[in-house]
This record gives C-alpha cells, sequence and structure tokens, in this order.
C-alpha cells in the first residue's frame, strides 16, 4: 500500500471518530436537562431550613412539650453532655465571661439580649420578653431561622428530646432554678351531651 492509501484510511477512521463524538455530544445536548438545585414549587407554611445531612427540612410548627411533664423525666446528665456544644461560644459559669456569645448562667426565664457587657445584634436586642421554656425549645432547633439575623451561628438541636434533656440541664444552671411548670391537666372528657 503506498501512502495516498494509507491517507485514505486514516481519513475513514478520523470521520467515524468525528461522527461518532457528534453523536454522542449531540445526544447528550438533547437530553441531559439540569437538575433544579431547588424545589420549584413552594408549600405554604414551610421554612426551609438548613439541615447538616441533606435531610428534607421539617415543617417549623413543632408541638410544644408539656414541659411540665417532660422535665421532671429529662435525663438532665445528657443534658449536660449536649451543653458542651454550646461551650464552644458560652460560658456556663456563675459570674463567667461573656465570650462569643454572652455568659449563660441563669438563662431560663432571663430577659432576653441584657446580660450586661455583652453586645447583641439587633435582631436578638429586638425583643426583650423572658427566655421561657417555649422560647428557648423553639430557638433552639435552628437560631437563625426562629430570630432571623441572630449572629448566633449554631445550626440547633434538630432532637427534641435533646433540646428537652438541655433544658432540664440548664434551669440548674442558676441561683434559683426557673420553676418547673405544673403539669397540663389531663384532656377533659367529652363533655357529656347536653340533655334537651
Ligand atoms: C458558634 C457559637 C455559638 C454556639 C455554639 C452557641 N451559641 Fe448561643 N449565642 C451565640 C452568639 C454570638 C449569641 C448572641 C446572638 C445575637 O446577639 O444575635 C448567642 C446568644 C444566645 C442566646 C441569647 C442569650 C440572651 O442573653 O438573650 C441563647 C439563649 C443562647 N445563645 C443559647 C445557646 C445554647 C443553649 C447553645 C448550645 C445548644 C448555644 N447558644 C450555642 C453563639 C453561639
Amino acid at each position: 500500500m503506498d501512502s495516498w492509501e494509507w491517507n485514505k484510511i486514516a481519513g475513514a477512521v478520523l470521520g467515524t471518530l468525528i461522527l461518532v463524538l457528534v453523536i454522542k455530544f449531540g445526544t447528550e445536548a438533547l437530553f441531559d436537562v439540569e437538575k433544579p438545585t431547588k424545589e420549584a414549587y413552594h408549600v405554604e407554611g414551610v421554612v426551609e431550613t438548613p439541615t447538616a445531612g441533606g435531610a428534607p427540612a421539617a415543617p417549623v410548627e413543632e408541638p410544644l412539650p408539656d414541659f411540665g411533664t417532660v422535665l421532671a423525666s429529662a435525663d438532665v446528665g445528657a443534658g449536660k453532655a449536649i451543653s458542651t456544644k454550646c461551650e464552644q461560644c458560652h460560658d456556663l459559669t456563675k459570674g463567667g465571661p461573656n465570650r462569643i456569645g454572652p455568659n449563660l448562667w441563669g438563662l431560663v426565664d432571663r430577659p432576653r439580649a441584657e446580660h450586661p457587657g455583652f453586645s447583641y445584634s439587633s435582631a436578638m436586642s429586638a425583643d426583650h420578653g423572658p427566655w421561657t421554656y417555649d422560647k428557648l425549645f423553639r430557638f433552639l432547633k435552628s437560631p437563625q431561622v426562629d430570630i432571623p439575623g441572630t449572629k448566633m451561628t449554631f445550626a440547633g438541636l434538630r432532637s427534641a428530646q435533646d433540646r428537652i434533656n438541655l433544658l432540664a440541664y440548664l434551669r440548674t444552671q442558676a441561683d434559683t432554678p426557673a420553676p418547673i411548670p405544673a403539669p397540663a391537666p389531663a384532656k377533659p372528657a367529652e363533655p357529656a351531651p347536653a340533655k334537651p
């Protein structure tokens, strides 16, 4: 074979290759639909919360536990273990310093954003109502969702039981632990049908 024939063979091989590539990219362009990164629809009342594992965000309206019941049976030791997460930024001891976040001694029922010497975000200082169990329970689930604009950059504690245990521990970190509310009365029985 002379070089002319070799050229033809090389040309044919190259041609086929180019054809294959063209088909490949062509079909890819046709069928490779880009996947949306966000949900295209929005469900009313459902706030997207940042989740660590990419799990679907839970609706924010989580039922509040009856603290009169759950605190009494909470695991204070487990709560103390969880509080080490808070200690990355907060001192929990009496008379302790403010750190990245304010000192949290006596937190339960303490007025919000009023610990001396700490410079709160305007979001946090927008309210000075007391930190009740209910409010702490909501806030600690997802601080940035509960108080948008807070500078507490903590993802939150998804588990309700973790938050209950933590609150059971935090209430003990006070000169006078905040009282445990009375358990909610059992649901009243169905009212008897009115007699005509
Ligand atoms: C990454 C640091 C960081 C971690 C971790 C953290 N916090 Fe905070 N926290 C802050 C900062 C900063 C503020 C002040 C927020 C503001 O002013 O918006 C704050 C504020 C608060 C407040 C409001 C205090 C007040 O005086 O009104 C509470 C309550 C609180 N944190 C509880 C906790 C608890 C409980 C944990 C552990 C589960 C925790 N934080 C973990 C940084 C942190």
